[in-house]
């Protein structure tokens, strides 16, 4: 690892375990679309604790943080310290690179997505229409200013699918029992948000100005007590699940199910807000094949 500055989730990353299990419904649409069979190699960059990681097949994870390293369980796969821009290993050498909540934090996240192409036929990476997210109420009653940023600053899902040349993207929507504390995952408990340690372990609010959150936050603690919050959202309580932009995207699909066989236009339509409880089907992208070093 060359760069200097010390691993951003050392700092943020010392409690993840607690707040961030894998969601078993999203785990395993993670392990159906990466298709691994036994003999297969899977790199998972950007590892972490190893949520997500599938199992029955062979793993190598890649993680820049040793705090992050630290928390992966007794058993997990083999893991390298490195950066996904420059991965230390050779080209082709894996069959699928994986790549979940993560490429968003990369510094260098072009090269990092090269990287991916390099080194594996098939790439799944877990990535957010931030468009979409930026529906989720918390970001827009409470905090704009996070949404603008993420909207900016972090490349959104369709870059990602273009860059790893993806042919499918699968909406994952958060279930209202949401097991992974990702920013989106108590849309439907709210007073989950007036909990700093839910909040430090999700990188959007963790990574925000402060005294933004702080104000939101409060704000929010305001509504919830006068019954605003209920007011504006208690529709939402009768939902199962809700699309807040959380996005698999696929590239090089071992199978083609034929409830896949979908094409979609993925152009953002910004007037339309998330539809609490819908059931938004597989996009299969109209692209060209990935150029692969
Ligand atoms: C939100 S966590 C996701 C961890 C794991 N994939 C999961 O789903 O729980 C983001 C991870 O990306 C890692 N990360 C940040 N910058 C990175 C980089 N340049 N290369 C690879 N991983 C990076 C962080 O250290 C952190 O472990």
């Amino acid at each position: 690892m060359s760069s200097s500055a010390p691993p951003v989730y050392d700092t943020i990353g010392r409690a993840y375990v607690a707040h961030r299990q894998p969601e078993p419904r999203w785990a395993a649409t993670v392990a159906k679309h990466v298709g691994a069979t036994p003999d297969d190699l899977v790199v998972n960059v950007g590892a972490g604790t190893g949520n997500y990681e599938p199992e029955h097949c062979r793993v190598l994870a890649v993680e820049p943080s040793t705090v992050m390293i630290a928390q992966r369980p007794a058993g997990a796969a083999p893991v390298v310290r490195a950066s996904a821009s420059a991965l230390p290993l050779r080209s082709g050498c894996a069959d699928v690179a994986l790549a979940i909540l993560t490429v968003h934090h990369w510094d260098d996240w072009p090269s990092g997505l090269t990287e991916l192409c390099r080194i594996a036929p098939r790439r799944v990476v877990l990535a957010i229409d931030f468009e979409v997210h930026s529906h989720f109420w918390l970001l827009d009653d409470y905090l704009p200013e996070v949404a603008e940023h993420a909207r900016r600053c972090h490349p959104g899902h369709e870059t990602i699918a273009e860059a790893i040349g993806a042919d499918l993207v699968v909406p994952l929507p958060v279930p209202r029992d949401m097991q992974d504390g990702v920013l989106g995952a108590y849309w439907c408990r709210p007073e989950a948000y007036l909990d700093a340690g839910v909040r430090a372990n999700a990188s959007g609010l963790a990574l925000a100005d402060h005294a933004v959150v702080s104000r939101g936050i409060g704000a929010l603690r305001a509504d919830l007590e006068s019954g605003a919050w209920a007011d504006r959202h208690a529709a939402l309580l009768g939902f199962d699940s809700l699309d807040l932009g959380y996005r698999l995207v696929v590239a090089g699909a071992r199978t083609v199910r034929t409830a896949d066989r979908q094409t979609r236009d993925l152009r953002p339509n910004r007037s339309v807000r998330p539809k609490a409880g819908s059931t938004t089907p597989p996009q299969r992208l109209q692209r060209r094949p990935p150029d692969v070093t």
